[in-house]
């Protein structure tokens, strides 16, 4: 694989991060996920405005390659012959000489900027989306800035084993009663024909897919409520879903042992993800 590095285009194993990097040794990082179907980008400029925020939300200096983002993003596709996958992107804090917990002076430290393709040929038509995958509600022990998509991902690992050890494919997290959203995903329910997810807040990062979800569910004359939703109405709810860039619209069909609906994909969900994969590309 050719990765990116700091401006260079290097093969994987030549690549080098510093020790010190704040990224490796604080999670002082943040990146975003981009799919790609048919060698393109998908949500493209929502994943650049949601990094620039989050840069921006940790007083992060704005690396110098900011305004090359998308070139390099293609021609990492092009170099590494993705024609279905993902790119990951990371931009941590940069390698001052010592460890400190002080942020380093930007002056002296420049942000180290990582991006590498994940070849994924089964992306858009993975067979979880026909069977639909089981949750189980696991309690939120993130911090309080989930809006900022850092590269603190241990709760969120934490959470994947714990669904796994319990027959279950992701867990949804509860915080004070209600869903926040899954480990690496937003979490929807519908009831009546009404999707609902909740609310955007600090509770929350702001997927991309959400946004652009719920703007073709308003276009089709869906209803939409963006409001929370405790474990106890998932269960009740018709159907069940998540989303993210990596997974799309993905059917939940499980909750905690209980199946939703008639325990198989609903149809509003299978509309949402073809409706999606179509206009998004
Ligand atoms: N995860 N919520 C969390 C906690 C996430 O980590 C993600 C994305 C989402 C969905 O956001 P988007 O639609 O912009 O992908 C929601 C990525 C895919 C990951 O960590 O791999």
């Amino acid at each position: 694989r050719t990765v990116y590095v700091n401006g260079a285009y290097l093969p994987e194993a030549e690549a080098k991060i510093s020790v010190f990097d704040r990224g490796f040794l604080m999670a002082d990082g943040v990146y975003e996920v981009t799919s790609v179907l048919d060698g393109k980008l998908i949500d493209f400029a929502g994943h650049a405005k949601r990094l620039e925020r989050s840069l921006s939300e940790l007083d992060m200096p704005q690396p110098a390659c900011l305004p090359d983002l998308l070139d390099i993003h293609r021609e990492l596709v092009r170099l590494n012959e993705i024609d279905k996958g993902l790119v990951y992107l990371q931009i941590t804090r940069g390698a001052p000489d010592d460890r400190d917990f002080a942020f380093p002076d930007p002056e002296t430290t420049a942000p180290t900027v990582v991006l590498f393709t994940q070849n994924k040929p089964g992306l858009s038509d993975n067979p979880a989306a026909k069977k639909g995958i089981k949750v189980i509600s696991i309690e939120d022990q993130r911090w309080a800035r989930r809006d900022i998509k850092t590269v603190q991902l241990l709760y969120p690992s934490m959470g994947k084993m714990m669904a796994k050890a319990a027959g279950a494919d992701d867990a949804w997290m509860i915080e004070d009663g209600a869903v926040t959203e899954g480990t690496s995903n937003n979490a929807y329910i519908i009831k009546n024909n009404t999707i609902i997810t909740r609310h955007l807040g600090n509770e929350i990062l702001h997927g991309i897919t959400r946004a652009a979800v719920l703007r073709f569910a308003k276009e089709a004359q869906m209803k939409v409520e963006e409001r929370s939703f405790t474990i106890a109405e998932a269960q009740e709810a018709d159907e069940a879903f998540i989303t993210s860039a990596s997974t799309f619209v993905m059917p939940v069909v499980e909750i905690d042992g209980t199946a939703i609906g008639a325990g198989t994909p609903g149809p509003v969900a299978a509309r949402l993800r073809e409706i999606y994969l179509d206009e998004s590309r």
